[in-house]
């Protein structure tokens, strides 16, 4: 139970159609305790390659309508699969449009890992991050491996991460760390 109603937005760094990152994503939004709601973001895949000469003015809508619903939440959870040991292009994509805007100063920010590998994409989205000045809270940190493995047990995984209260405690421990910044 929250103090008071805390919108999140969730970004997935994969644009595949069977990314368990994105599963991570949805379970989550399933086992939201009381008073927290999570949205998940479609529109990465659709962003134009960024171009700082497309800024201001010229910015184009669908990036105008990416910013406003960051600028709405009150914390982004960010599920990202490691690329060649990097950010996938697609999602730092999506992080250079926000660079040098107001919306993501401050805002604070969880990873939800779907993978027991990765933990460069880790490392490098920590420091993308915080150089844009987000906050990570390093607390609400959330890993559950069901990248490679069947549909069969990566539903039962999630199954049981939700009825086991995993995922219940590290919104929690979210909706708490914004609550107090607020
Ligand atoms: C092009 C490509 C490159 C990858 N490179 C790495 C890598 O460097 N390190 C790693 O741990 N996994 C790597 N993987 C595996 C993905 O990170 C892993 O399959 C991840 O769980 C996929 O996330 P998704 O299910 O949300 O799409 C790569 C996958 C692809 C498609």
């Amino acid at each position: 139970m929250t103090q008071r109603p805390i919108s999140l937005y969730a970004l997935c760094g994969s644009q595949r159609r069977a990314s368990t990152s994105r599963r991570l994503l949805e379970a989550l939004q399933l086992a939201c305790p009381e008073g927290i709601t999570i949205a998940i973001c479609d529109l990465i895949g659709d962003l134009p390659v960024f171009n700082p000469d497309n800024e201001g003015e010229r910015t184009p809508v669908i990036v105008e309508r990416f910013a406003a619903e960051i600028r709405k939440a009150d914390g982004l959870i960010v599920a990202c699969p490691e690329y060649a040991h990097g950010i996938p292009g697609g999602f730092k994509n999506a992080l250079d449009w926000l660079v040098s805007r107001d919306e993501v100063p401050f805002k604070p920010l969880m990873f939800a890992h779907a993978s027991h590998r990765g933990d460069l994409v880790l490392a490098q989205l920590a420091d993308v991050l915080q150089t844009m000045s987000l906050h990570i809270v390093e607390d609400a940190f959330l890993r559950l491996p069901v990248a490679g493995k069947s549909d069969e047990i990566q539903a039962a995984m999630l199954l049981e991460a939700r009825e086991s209260g995993l995922f219940s405690a590290s919104l929690s421990r979210f909706a708490q760390a914004i609550a107090a910044k607020a």
